[in-house]
């Protein structure tokens, strides 16, 4: 991911959460050197070159390594694209990029109300270890955190 694409990014941001990452808390996660990894639908082109080319962005996911472990900040899949694999798909490349720096384990947070998601992390294996209260901004008030974790 990187700042000048950071366009595309936004419209899906905006169009899957209620409460989404502002394009300030993107550039923050590009400067501070978290891993902004973009999953792309590639398309070949037509007739003078082999080479693939970009085409439009299918999802995302930020990953924040510390000691030992690593942080999975954002998963998001565009709307169109959902219920097609991506998710599960981008989430073993993320298991490979958080091994790759030496991280054992791989946390998130989750909203208990995100039934797809806690779906998701779930059926990959993650475990509640923790509860955050009032951890999320929600309509009327704050909703909590569920902490799950994983082995790699
Ligand atoms: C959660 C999210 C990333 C899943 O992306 P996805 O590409 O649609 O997920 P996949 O197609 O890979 O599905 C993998 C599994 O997730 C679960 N799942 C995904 N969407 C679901 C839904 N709407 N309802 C119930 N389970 C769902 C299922 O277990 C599914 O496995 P299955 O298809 O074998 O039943 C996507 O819904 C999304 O971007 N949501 C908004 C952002 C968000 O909440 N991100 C997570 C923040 S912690």
């Amino acid at each position: 991911m990187r700042s000048a694409q950071l366009d595309e990014v936004m419209h899906i941001e905006q169009a899957i959460y209620e409460f989404p990452w502002t394009r300030g808390n993107f550039q923050d996660a590009i400067a501070a050197g978290y891993d902004c990894l973009e999953l792309r639908d590639m398309l070949d082109l037509p007739s003078t070159t082999n080479l693939p080319v970009a085409a439009s962005l299918v999802g995302y996911g930020i990953l924040m390594h510390v000691p030992d472990q690593t942080h999975l900040l954002n998963l998001s899949v565009a709307p169109a694209r959902q219920r097609h694999g991506y998710a599960r798909e981008g989430l073993q490349l993320l298991y490979r990029c958080a091994k790759s720096v030496g991280s054992e384990s791989i946390t998130l947070e989750v909203r208990p109300s995100n039934a797809p998601a806690l779906q998701l992390y779930r059926s990959e294996g993650f475990d509640q270890v923790g509860l955050r209260r009032g951890y999320y901004p929600a309509r009327g008030g704050r909703e909590d955190a569920l902490v799950l974790t994983r082995a790699l």
